[in-house]
């Protein structure tokens, strides 16, 4: 038996309700499965209750979370402000066929932390947020194509499921990637629509750039990469971009969907870098579906009602829902500086606490992420971008993941994670002595 099959045999054992939970969800949903992104082999546990840090599944097995669905719930689970937000808004109805007064403040929030962010428009996922700022680039530019990096995830739509795990035998050179299409079913013609650049590498990204300048609609980059582990944009790299697209006057997007937990005014405001749009999700919504778009007002205008014959259209039936906007107003109220600023302390103390647990061990392995957000990288290679992370030993992330889940830590299957304002140190101490556990436990220490 593999440190592997040791490992999810233990967990399987710990786990039969989940188990018996996943056998009944493959019978009416493909895989058991409906979001691909909190499946896991040999099957997901199924959670019954959250609270705080902590998760409780269907066995009764307590696990202390590191996801805080993928970097959503910045104040943990069932904070009481926002609990009460939500009851408060049930009690005046759900969702209405008209506009109503929380979207305001929801929406005044946002432009004032985010000062690039002139006019907001809202929607319900990260991936109706890009699909629509895409959108905004092409209606004022009247161009079509999109750069976009190598390893970037921006939601699951067609404009942009391109190069976000590209197979290397099919991704061409390092310095100026192949656009891949990610999945059949993508229309094959969004690879001629988009060209990729390296992630921090401000030269290649430069070539890459100028040669499409006349064609380009909008450059798009997450400040700081969640796909490849939470990986921070080097400030060259984005300062270039920056300097770059105003020169050729390319809309520049920055995807603040993760990074918007870096600060009051998101990653843009951390960097010191502002861009033409920014597209928002997760946190904003205190745990309800949601996304946003927004950005220079001669760009957003083109959304108004009453804009002309160029006016570009947007319906949505839950656009700026109540029970969203009143979650998250309450979460943004509870977002002050101080929070922040213990978010990124304890952010920066896990990571030196893994850093130091690597070295001691020697073991294979490193740790990537800014402020609050962490990953584990299975590589002895300094992740940067896609290519270095491309490196990592799949099968010990793996172990390593299974471990966590059986010493009582979530974590992302990739094993990235983040930290909530709820976290204590005692939180993170107990991550660290686990990983400890799990990295002997497995002889990979
Ligand atoms: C950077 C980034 N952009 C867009 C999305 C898509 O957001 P959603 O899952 O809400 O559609 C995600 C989701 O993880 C993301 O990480």
């Amino acid at each position: 038996m593999t440190v592997l099959e040791a490992e999810i045999a233990a967990y399987t054992a710990a786990n039969p309700k989940s188990k018996k939970l996943h056998e009944r969800a493959a019978a009416f949903m493909p895989g058991g499965d409906t979001r691909n992104s909190i499946f896991w082999n040999p099957f997901p546990v199924y959670v019954t209750h959250a609270d705080g840090v902590q998760l409780t599944d269907a066995d009764g097995n307590v696990r202390t979370d590191f996801v805080n669905n993928m970097t959503t719930l910045i104040m943990g689970h069932r904070h009481p402000d926002v609990v009460k937000a939500l009851h408060d808004q049930v009690d005046h109805g759900v969702s209405y066929p008209a506009p109503s007064p929380p979207v305001i403040r929801w929406a005044e929030i946002l432009c004032e932390r985010v000062p690039s962010v002139e006019k907001v428009r809202f929607v319900n996922s990260g991936t109706e947020a890009t699909l629509n700022a895409i959108r905004a680039a092409r209606a004022f530019t009247g161009k079509t194509l999109i750069a976009k990096c190598e390893g970037a995830y921006h939601g699951n739509h067609d404009a942009i499921q391109i190069s976000v795990t590209p197979p290397l035998k099919d991704a061409g050179e390092a310095e100026h990637p192949d656009p891949v299409v990610m999945f059949p079913g993508i229309n094959p013609a969004a690879a001629d629509d988009i060209v990729i650049m390296p992630y921090n590498n401000p030269e290649a990204a430069e070539r890459v750039v100028r040669s499409h300048a006349k064609d380009l609609a909008a450059v798009i980059v997450e400040p700081i990469n969640g796909q490849c582990g939470m990986v921070p944009a080097k400030p060259e790299f984005l300062q270039l971009l920056r300097d770059l697209t105003s020169e050729l006057e390319i809309p520049l997007i920055f995807d603040e969907v993760i990074s918007f937990r870096a600060a009051a005014g998101g990653a843009q405001e951390w960097y010191g870098i502002t861009p033409d749009l920014t597209c928002f999700g997760k946190v904003i919504g205190g745990g309800m579906p949601v996304g946003a778009f927004g950005g220079k007002d001669e760009i957003m205008s083109m959304w108004d009602p009453n804009y002309g014959t160029e006016q570009v259209q947007h319906a949505g039936t839950f656009n700026g829902n109540p029970m969203t906007a009143a979650a998250g107003v309450a979460t943004l109220d509870l977002l002050t500086p101080e929070v922040y600023e213990e978010l990124e302390r304890k952010g920066d103390r896990l990571r030196q606490m893994i850093r130091d647990l690597i070295s001691e061990l020697e073991v294979p392995m490193g740790v990537t992420g800014a402020t609050s957000l962490f990953a584990l990288q299975f590589t002895t290679e300094n992740v940067t971008d896609y290519r270095s992370f491309a490196t990592n030993d799949k099968e010990m992330n793996q172990t390593v993941f299974t471990g966590l889940l059986n010493e009582g830590f979530l974590m992302s299957s990739r094993c990235a994670g983040n930290v909530s304002a709820v976290h204590t140190d005692d939180d993170l101490d107990a991550f660290v002595d686990a990983l400890r556990r799990v990295l002997v436990r497995t002889g990979y220490a």
